[in-house]
């Protein structure tokens, strides 16, 4: 006699959907875009197919096919065609992202959530996420006034949310305060909480253009350091971010997993390019099964408890659970 059958609850396929603990729905999916300054036509990025640098007019379309997708909101990355020491392409309101997000907002501002990547590693030319001192290391207090001065251009274009992902120490108190002091206290900010010095940025890197030499493990966590990304995660929530990141996602659930546990605002996970890259590269052979391993990787980001992803796949995905 055997009388506890765990079976009985996945006999059928009404009887598994009842009883599911995880459900995937498009409106906590959020899709990165990348928007490239000089370009009349999308540019592929060959590490990541499927996915492109847009030009302004393409990625007008593509956020309309976003919202009419139902996806929760889109957050903007912006390739210059000059960069400098200071990244100014990233203040200039005629810089890039900036005139990309006014383009995004008119179009799709009340569908969705407009995000914009508040970092200078787009713009500077030396591709690190922050303005250098003279030894060459990473400036960080230096760093934490143009993002102060990023975050104002950002909310003036219209950026809902600010995902602030350079992983500078206060830089989620200094643009909170320059937020409100210039009258943008609607405006709310992403912590990238707890991001790691991942090689799974890599093809990210391509479409970026970026033009770093080296490696971000001065200021980007150690990936071996699990209760060094929850005490990142709880320093943003006290220096009063709306919404922290875990990033990557998949290397990383048990971090996702503890900064859901103790956090009282919501929890993001950024599923990332080489996360992209890997899964496709390996359906592209035969060697998974596309589908079912897409939706298998963000239902794990949402098992361990992540309220939304950001993904690559976010479109695509909507659509395949409007299908089902
Ligand atoms: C930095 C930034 C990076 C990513 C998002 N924001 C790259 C890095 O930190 O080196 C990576 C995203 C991805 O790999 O999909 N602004």
């Amino acid at each position: 006699m055997i009388p506890i059958r765990p079976r009985r609850l996945r006999s059928t396929p009404a009887m598994r959907a009842l009883t599911a603990e995880t459900r995937l729905h498009r409106s906590r999916l959020v899709l990165p875009m990348f928007v490239r300054e000089g370009i009349d036509e999308p540019v592929a990025i060959t590490s990541m197919p499927g996915v492109v640098q847009h030009s302004l007019d393409s990625v007008r379309r593509a956020v309309t096919e976003a919202a009419e997708a139902g996806i929760g909101g889109v957050m903007l990355f912006g390739i210059p065609e000059e960069k400098d020491a200071v990244g100014s392409g990233a203040t200039d309101p005629d810089g890039i992202l900036n005139v990309a997000t006014r383009v995004v907002a008119e179009e799709v501002g009340d569908a969705l959530v407009v995000q914009t990547d508040l970092c200078l590693d787009e713009f500077t030319d030396h591709g690190h996420c922050g303005v250098l001192a003279a030894d060459g290391s990473v400036d960080n207090d230096a760093t934490l006034e143009r993002y102060a001065d990023m975050a104002i251009a950002q909310a003036e274009s219209g950026s809902q949310l600010l995902g602030l992902s350079g992983m500078m120490d206060g830089q989620v108190a200094v643009v909170r305060a320059a937020l409100d002091d210039a009258g943008h206290s609607g405006v709310a900010v992403l912590g990238y909480a707890a991001k790691y010095a991942s090689a799974f940025y890599g093809p990210f890197r391509e479409a970026v253009d970026s033009s770093l030499k080296g490696d971000r493990r001065s200021y980007q966590l150690d990936p071996g350091n699990g209760r060094e990304g929850l005490r990142e995660a709880l320093l943003d929530i006290d220096e009063g971010a709306d919404v922290v990141m875990v990033k990557p996602a998949s290397h990383y659930l048990d971090v996702l997993a503890e900064v859901a546990a103790a956090s009282e605002i919501p929890v993001w996970a950024y599923q990332v390019s080489g996360e992209y890259a890997m899964l496709e590269a390996a359906a592209a052979h035969g060697w998974i099964t596309r589908r079912p391993a897409i939706l298998e990787s963000l239902t794990a980001i949402f098992r361990a408890g992540g309220d939304v992803a950001l993904t690559y796949w976010a479109v695509e995905v909507a659509r395949w659970l409007d299908e089902r």
